[in-house]
């Protein structure tokens, strides 16, 4: 496996929110992100980590600057080519979940694979749980389950797909010391067996330790890698 392969680089990457008072929540950032590779993102709360991640995930387009995975510029792709892209390469761990409350916490997980036009294997998706500890939750709505529950279906939800890059926006921010050390590790095991690229966002040192390489920002600047 080549692990020198670069997977997502992006390059002068600046977002501003417009509004009455303009936000410049990203600026001018540039950086790359090797395969299997496995990092975190550190910074204060308003630094623009989450605005970060939804720009390089393609969720979000930059003001200026380009974002390339696999040495595709997500700008030429398209919305249809670039939807397809993201179900079938990237894994999104939002900080609020965004699971559909209409759907149980399997039928959550599943989703994305069943957009894609696939069958989900229900012995894997159970595994995945397992490994969670939210197998209790199969047929709970959100609603039914509780805030560090949710969070790990939302876990489940993007390891389930096994995507190429897997991005996480604080995924242990509600959860209790054991339940984030064992995410932790999951992440950790995606990165070095599965060849995963791990993106993660967190305020918890002890999290950001399992991680590669640790980048810092502040006041959307990247300080040091
Ligand atoms: N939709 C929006 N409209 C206007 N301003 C926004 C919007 N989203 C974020 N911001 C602003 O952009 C800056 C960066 O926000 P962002 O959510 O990226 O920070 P963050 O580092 O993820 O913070 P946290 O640790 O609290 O999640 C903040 O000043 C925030 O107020
Ligand atoms: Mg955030």
């Amino acid at each position: 496996m080549d692990k020198e392969k670069v997977v997502l680089e992006a390059n002068n990457i600046s977002r501003t929110y417009t509004g009455k008072v303009p936000v410049p929540a990203l600026k001018q950032c540039s950086m790359s992100f090797k395969k299997g590779e496995f990092v975190s993102i550190i910074g204060k709360s308003g630094s623009g980590k989450s605005t970060l991640l939804r720009v390089l995930a393609g969720l979000d387009v930059p003001d200026t600057g380009e974002v390339m995975i696999n040495g595709e510029k997500i700008a030429e792709m398209g919305d249809t080519k670039l939807a397809k892209f993201r179900r079938n390469h990237i894994g999104f761990i939002y900080q609020d979940y965004n699971l559909f409350n209409e759907y149980t916490a399997y039928e959550n997980i599943i989703l994305p694979i069943h957009l894609d036009g696939r069958k989900e294997e229900p012995e894997k998706i159970m595994g995945i749980m397992e490994e969670l500890g939210i197998e209790h939750c199969r047929d709970k709505f959100p609603e039914e389950m509780s805030g560090g529950e949710q969070q790990r279906v939302s876990i489940a939800r993007a390891l389930a797909i096994e995507p190429a890059v897997i991005f996480a926006d604080e995924p242990t921010g509600n959860l209790d010391a054991e339940s984030a050390e064992n995410v932790a590790e999951l992440l950790r095991e995606a990165s070095d067996i599965h060849q995963q690229t791990i993106i993660m966002v967190t305020h918890d040192s002890q999290m950001a330790d399992y991680a590669d390489w640790i980048m810092h920002i502040k006041d959307g600047a990247i300080l040091s890698k």
